[in-house]
């Protein structure tokens, strides 16, 4: 029951941290430098209380949410460490993203956001392998070596701690 509730409120949340991650970059790169004060201000509202107030929220949640359900399932499987690779990638972007909306802040409408195009196709490739790794669980070899697997009982090059 419980583990219904988590995947519920993991999968809730990413919806909204997916959907914010493709919709910032597009309303962002709405912005012209020449456009009135009135626009540009609802443009500032929109994007700084969108960032701040959902999708950074909705992050937290997901991946809060995310972390609870790797030992609820125990699913500690090379695909899973390679989803988390994914979602390290989804995180730096948006920090970019944010990265963006804090410079249309400061720079007082005189900076011109990045076109959406590359940002959105690196946004969506990186979900697209997130969501085939959790949905496919393909097999993927263990590439750790194999000593790394055995306990070698030798000593730390150290002297024993002082008591
Ligand atoms: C640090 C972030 C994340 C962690 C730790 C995490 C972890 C997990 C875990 C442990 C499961 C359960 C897998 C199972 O029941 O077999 C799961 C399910 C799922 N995750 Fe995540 N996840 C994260 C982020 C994401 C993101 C960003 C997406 C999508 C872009 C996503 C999509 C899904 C989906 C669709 C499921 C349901 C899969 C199913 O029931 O078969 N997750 N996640």
């Amino acid at each position: 029951m419980i583990l219904a509730w988590v995947k519920g409120l993991h999968i809730a949340a990413l919806i909204l941290w997916c959907a914010g991650l493709v919709a910032l970059p597009l309303v962002l790169s709405k912005h012209d430098v020449a456009e009135e004060q009135a626009n540009y201000a609802r443009l500032r509202k929109i994007t700084h209380y969108g960032y701040t107030r959902i999708v950074t929220p909705a992050a937290v949640v997901a991946i809060a949410a995310g972390t609870l359900l790797i030992f609820l399932r125990q699913v500690f499987e090379p695909w899973m460490f390679a989803k988390l690779v994914a979602v390290g990638l989804l995180v730096a972007l948006h920090s970019l993203v944010g990265h963006v909306v804090v410079l249309m802040s400061e720079r007082r409408g005189e900076y011109a956001p990045p076109s959406s195009k590359p940002l959105l196709a690196v946004v969506l490739a990186t979900m697209t392998v997130v969501l085939t790794l959790v949905l496919a669980k393909p097999v993927i070899p263990d590439l750790t070596p194999a000593w790394l697997d055995i306990p070698q009982n030798r000593q730390l090059p150290l002297e024993a701690t002082p008591t």
